[in-house]
């Protein structure tokens, strides 16, 4: 079975989708670990409570974002794990972390990329008067929330919507499409090519829409 590690930083919520589609069979993968920059994640909480013992690594105890991101890497290569899953995880990481796991590392985002990447996606989907808002998975490269996008999900924004309802909104989209992605990658049909992203050899021109 492929092995996948899982970073996260907060919530877990998206760790709980893939770790249920697991359980029920849905996604033939076995979650090696779970590993958070934040001790105190409810992610951590969730991970036990599906038998997962979660590693801790606190960014806060590393000199360099240089020095965090090569203990981290040595945390995940001890699982040597085909995938690299990031769920909620939010630490910008250093060129070379990237570059290592380049083609098999994926991220989940809270919007429509390739509009909004970084932070408070929701409010700025609101404050733009966008009439859809969603997310993306993507493989991740160099580029900040830029790299190929495979998977998207969208729902409709509505009158009297705050960022805090539309992002549990938009939550409910992303524990769909999270599942979906990592099991195409872990059943060999996803692949980064160079600057695109290929479903079963077909370069993907736009990704897929759920
Ligand atoms: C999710 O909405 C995810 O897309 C987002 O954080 C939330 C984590 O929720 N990720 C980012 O913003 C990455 N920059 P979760 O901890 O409940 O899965």
């Amino acid at each position: 079975t492929p092995r996948i590690v899982v970073l996260v930083s907060g919530e877990g919520s998206n760790l709980e989708a893939i770790l249920d589609a697991v359980r029920d069979g849905r996604l033939q993968a076995r979650v090696a670990a779970v590993i958070s920059n934040r001790p105190e994640a409810n992610a951590l909480r969730r991970a036990a409570g599906h038998g997962i013992a979660g590693e801790a690594l606190d960014h806060r105890a590393y000199v360099s974002r240089e020095a965090f991101d090569e203990a981290l890497a040595r945390a995940i290569d001890a699982h040597r794990p085909e995938l690299v899953v990031l769920a909620g995880f939010m630490r910008i990481l250093t060129p070379a972390f990237v570059n290592h796991y380049l083609g098999r590392m994926l991220n989940i985002h809270p919007s429509l990329l390739p509009a909004y990447p970084g932070l408070h996606t929701h409010a700025r989907a609101l404050a733009d008067g966008a009439e859809r808002h969603g997310a993306s998975v993507h493989f991740v490269t160099a580029e900040l929330d830029g790299g190929p996008v495979v998977l998207q999900g969208w729902v409709p924004i509505r009158t009297g919507d705050t960022p805090e309802n539309l992002a549990s909104r938009v939550l409910e989209v992303e524990h769909c499409l999270y599942p979906l992605a990592i099991g195409w990658f872990v059943a060999g049909r996803l692949r980064l090519d160079g600057k695109r992203a290929t479903l079963d050899g077909i370069p993907l021109e736009r990704p897929w829409q759920l």
